[in-house]
Order: structure tokens, then C-alpha cells, then sequence
């Protein structure tokens, strides 16, 4: 199975942090925000891996991550997003990349405190539809939610303003090669977005829609909130011993955090 960390996008929720720099280049705690999507993959198992960014900030990508070496990686594949047209056009700039394989598709602000191996390895299994990632959270109107049904997902809907579930579908996406024709059919969104949502119900209409539900914490990083929430988890992670803030205050901290 291929990877794919979605990394264009302005970040405009972000300003003016993202004025001078692409989101995806912030540090979260020790490490830029970047890193943390890309080792997801590469502890999944996935060594090609096509990082599709954009804007003015896309030649700090190749200077920062290279071919990949601090990853253990021997090459990494970089393309440009001309403009902001949303997370499935991004993911249409990788069908040569792609080909008739599987892809593992996860967006360059999402962080997930456990290894995402096992799923991944069923789905190669499985060979063919879709699978998503869900989250129990307290704003699911924030995210893309899923109507479920006993054990079935009906439908996704992006950002209710009335959730019919509590869960939020995370930024980790698994397709087969034909998301690539989906994601043809498509037409923009009332935010003129080519929307990740549309593809998974297209995958939910012809019933190839699989899920499972994550384990650990799980944290966009796209807006000031959910940026600190993510420093705080990732901090709390690796600290043992620090001078400056204690130990206790920032662990209960983040076990506030842990299920938001
Ligand atoms: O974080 C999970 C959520 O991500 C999902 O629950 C939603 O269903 C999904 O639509 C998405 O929502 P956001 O509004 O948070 O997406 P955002 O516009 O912040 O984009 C997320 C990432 O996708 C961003 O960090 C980079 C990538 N992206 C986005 C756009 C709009 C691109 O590569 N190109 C783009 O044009």
C-alpha cells in the first residue's frame, strides 16, 4: 500500500502563524508538525510515500524532509497543489503516484498517539473499498460525522451543525485505485472545496465503506486550540524529566486533554 500526507491547503484558521510558513512546517512540541503524519505511515509499514503541498512555502518541505532519511526512509515523492481546492483534489494529484495499488491517505495536521499498522494490514487483507477512522469527540460539529446505523455507517455529514453521532472521522483515509474515478464525478462544495467527505459517501453508497475506531488519542492541529491540545499531548509523551514545568501539572494536564 502506497501513503499520501496531504500537506497543501493556506492554513488560514492559523493567522498570522501561517503567514510567513505552511501549517504543515509549525512545531508540535519537538518536532515540526509534518513528522508526526509521516512516522504514522512509516510505522505502518509504508515506505513510498507522496507528500502533496502547495503555496509559497513548498520548497521548505524538500530543504526539511529530504528524502526521508530521519524517517529511515530512502526516498520520498513530493507534488504541488496549485491553490486551495480542497482535500480530494489534493488526493487527485496522486493518481500517478498510486496506480492500481491501495493508498493510505492522512492529512498533514492529524496526530494519533497509536501505531496504525494493524488497520492498515487489514485493509491491505480486505484488497478493495474504503476504510475510515473514527473518534468519539465533544464537538463533533467541527469535523466530518458519521450517521451510523448498528454496525453500518448510512452516511457522513461535514461539519452538522446538528451531530447525529458523537464521533468525528478522522484525517486517515484507506481506498482502493477507483477513489481516483470518485473522485472525478465530484463537483465543489458551498465552500467550493472538493470535499474527502463526498468520496466516502460515494464508497458508503456502493456499500464498500469499512471503519474502525481509534484507539489512544487522537488530534487535528488546524486551529489554536486544537494546536496547544496537540503540544500538550505530544509533550506529555515524552517528557521524564523537565526543569521547567512540573511533571505532575503537565500530566494531569494532559490526561484532562486525552479524550477531549
Ligand atoms: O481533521 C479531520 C477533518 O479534516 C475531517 O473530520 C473532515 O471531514 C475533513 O473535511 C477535514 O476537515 P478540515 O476542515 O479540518 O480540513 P482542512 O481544510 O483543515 O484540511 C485538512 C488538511 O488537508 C490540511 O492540513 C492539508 C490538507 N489539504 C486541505 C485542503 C483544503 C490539502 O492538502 N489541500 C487542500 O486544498
Amino acid at each position: 500500500m502506497k501513503g499520501i500526507v496531504l500537506a497543501g491547503g493556506l492554513g488560514t484558521r492559523l493567522n498570522p502563524l501561517t503567514k510567513v510558513t505552511n501549517k504543515h512546517l509549525l512545531p508540535v512540541y519537538n518536532r515540526p508538525m509534518i513528522y508526526y503524519p509521516i512516522q504514522t505511515l512509516v510505522d505502518a509499514g509504508i515506505t513510498e510515500i507522496l507528500i502533496v503541498t502547495g503555496g509559497r512555502n513548498a520548497g521548505d518541505f524538500l530543504q526539511l524532509l529530504g528524502n526521508g532519511k530521519a524517517f529511515g526512509l530512502k526516498h520520498l515523492d513530493y507534488t504541488y497543489q496549485e491553490g486551495e481546492g480542497g482535500i480530494a483534489a489534493a488526493l487527485s494529484l496522486a493518481e500517478y503516484f498510486v496506480d492500481e495499488d491501495l493508498v493510505c491517505v492522512i492529512l498533514g495536521d492529524n496526530l494519533y498517539e497509536n501505531s496504525i499498522r494493524e488497520s492498515a494490514s487489514d485493509f491491505v487483507r480486505r484488497g478493495h473499498g474504503a476504510k475510515i477512522h473514527l473518534k468519539r469527540v465533544e464537538n463533533p460539529q467541527r469535523f466530518g460525522v458519521p450517521i451510523v446505523d448498528g454496525d453500518r455507517i448510512v452516511k457522513i455529514e461535514e461539519k452538522p451543525t446538528q451531530p447525529k453521532s458523537e464521533y468525528a472521522v478522522t484525517g486517515l483515509y484507506m481506498y482502493d485505485s477507483t477513489v481516483f474515478d470518485i473522485i472525478k464525478t465530484l463537483n465543489p462544495s458551498s465552500r467550493g472545496e472538493l470535499e474527502i467527505t463526498d468520496v466516502n459517501n460515494a464508497y458508503i453508497e456502493r456499500n464498500e465503506m469499512t471503519y474502525a475506531v481509534v484507539e489512544g488519542w487522537w488530534s487535528d492541529a488546524g486551529t489554536f486550540d486544537s494546536l496547544l491540545r496537540s503540544n500538550i499531548l505530544v509533550a506529555n509523551q515524552s517528557w521524564n524529566h523537565s526543569e521547567e514545568i512540573p511533571k505532575d501539572a503537565m500530566h494531569a494536564f494532559a490526561s484532562l486533554l486525552r479524550y477531549q
